[in-house]
């Protein structure tokens, strides 16, 4: 008999694509082209910039595997916290017990949230830290003794998971159309980052917040609160809209007494240039979801913070709490991993010293707009940059065709990068630690991927 693990691969590779199509159901993939069509890199190794296939193959991992890594993958320190905590204490129920990982973790991350964060819940994704939003914000209400104020605002494109709850507060029709009724009905105002687009987008955002500041002065005694992707919203196709909208946004909420949920799962520690986006607004949301780059992007580990004002209103009676967790809350191994990515980003001043490598992404954005003339609105915040694949005149609309992000993704693995798309877009999510150099052969990379995808474009 065989015995596998990960670490001594006993099958080849295409031994484990054979596998892997019989037995696996992957996330957001039609599985009939998949299993036809798809040659999966295969995963031995990642480290930094770079994840290694079984066949020799290095690639950079333009999209920061799923926008999770943050500090360089299997970057050293994380690697050390994660072997020292599993020789100790891997996993304990964080009901009646409770560990120093868990609390030197809150210790360190809530004076870096900023003033008005006084509570850490854990749990263990991006979607379950705002399933817990959801939740507190709607519980809130009903435990100060004003029930009505039962509704949830969002925003047109808005996407914040995958939960039942998530889906119900999130705007990109292609992930939830087939939920129908079994989401529950949220109040939804146009995008703020649809609003670049515009002819005169300073002129659309205004109008934009005319609308968010009608819908709230007539319906606040209603509206739980408003749910918002600070700075970009990212599924929707890294869409991004200014600061200041998400300043006047949460001036509005408190003037409304309205509870303002700022999701962070993305955005957070370090990706748009501030530690959080929020803090680029001069803002501390009410509630602020935290995930993927919160563990290093090395464990399913999240937190939703919350003001002590939400706090204390879940106190008093059991009628009162917040019936609600998970079985790997507050897990030792993720508190570990998290609070070695704190010091990793403290200690090193990552953030500020991510800005050189932000703006080298930003040159490399600007000659690739200026060469290809399908390359449109190239944008960026801190290693987040993006721009849409556009044929036609108008460009917004993808008439050359509907598949360019796929066929620029083909390209760009065959020069070495993995670049999923979204639909047209293409986008980049960078670690802190990622250097001006490697931005640059990354977009040696792009610059070849754009001529062989689209030759008779150029
Ligand atoms: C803003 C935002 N919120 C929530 C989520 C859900 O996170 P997860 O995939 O970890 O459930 C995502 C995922 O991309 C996201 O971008």
């Amino acid at each position: 008999m065989t015995t596998a693990s990960a670490s001594t691969p006993t099958r080849t590779r295409d031994e484990i694509i054979a596998l892997d199509k019989r037995l696996i159901w992957r996330p957001y993939t039609r599985m009939d082209t998949y299993i036809r069509d798809t040659q999966p890199v295969v995963a031995r190794a990642a480290s930094g910039i770079y994840i290694d296939d079984m066949d020799g193959t290095r690639y950079i991992d333009g999209n920061g595997s799923w926008w999770t890594n943050i500090v360089g993958h299997n970057h050293p320190h994380l690697m050390a916290a994660l072997v020292e905590s599993s020789r100790r204490l891997t996993h304990c129920t964080f009901a009646g017990i409770t560990h120093e990982g868990a609390v030197a973790l809150a210790e360190k991350l809530l004076p870096l949230l900023g003033p008005s964060f006084a509570r850490l819940f854990f749990s263990d994704n991006g979607s379950t830290a705002v399933e817990v939003a959801v939740r507190m914000a709607y519980q809130y209400w009903r435990n100060v003794g004003r029930p009505q104020k039962c509704r949830f605002v969002t925003f047109e494109g808005a996407f914040h998971g995958e939960t039942l709850g998530c889906a119900s507060v999130s705007g990109v029709p292609v992930f939830h159309a087939a939920l129908g009724d079994l989401v529950f009905d949220a109040v939804r105002l146009p995008s703020p980052a649809r609003c670049a687009e515009a002819e005169h987008p300073d002129d659309a955002l205004a109008e934009t917040f005319r609308a968010a500041e009608q819908l709230l002065q007539e319906r606040a005694d209603e509206i739980a609160a408003v749910i918002i992707e600070p700075l970009i919203q990212g599924a929707a196709g890294m869409l991004m809209y200014p600061p200041h909208y998400l300043k006047r946004l949460a001036a509005l909420c408190r003037q409304q007494d309205v509870l303002l949920i700022v999701d962070e799962v993305f955005t957070g520690y370090g990706r748009t240039g501030a530690f959080l986006a929020q803090h680029q607004a001069e803002i501390n949301a009410d509630i602020t979801c935290l995930a993927k780059g919160f563990s290093g992007g090395v464990l399913p580990m999240a937190a939703t913070a919350v003001s002590q004002r939400v706090f204390d209103a879940f106190l008093g009676s059991a009628e009162k709490t917040l019936w609600y967790g998970h079985s790997f809350t507050g897990n030792p191994l993720g508190c570990a991993v998290s609070l070695a990515t704190l010091e990793v980003i403290q200690d090193q001043d990552l953030v500020a010293k991510s800005h050189a490598a932000g703006q080298r992404l930003q040159q490399r954005l600007d000659v690739l707009a200026k060469r290809f003339s399908f390359v449109r609105a190239p944008r960026r915040y801190g290693l987040v940059g993006a721009f849409t694949l556009s044929f036609g005149d108008d460009a917004r609309s993808n008439d050359y065709l509907d598949d360019a992000g796929w066929r620029f993704y083909a390209a760009a693995k065959q020069h070495g990068a993995l670049l999923r798309p979204l639909g047209n877009v293409v986008y980049f999510v960078l670690p802190l630690t990622i250097t001006p150099a490697e931005v640059d052969a990354l977009g040696d990379i792009v610059e070849r991927a754009l001529a062989t995808a689209f030759p008779q474009a150029i």
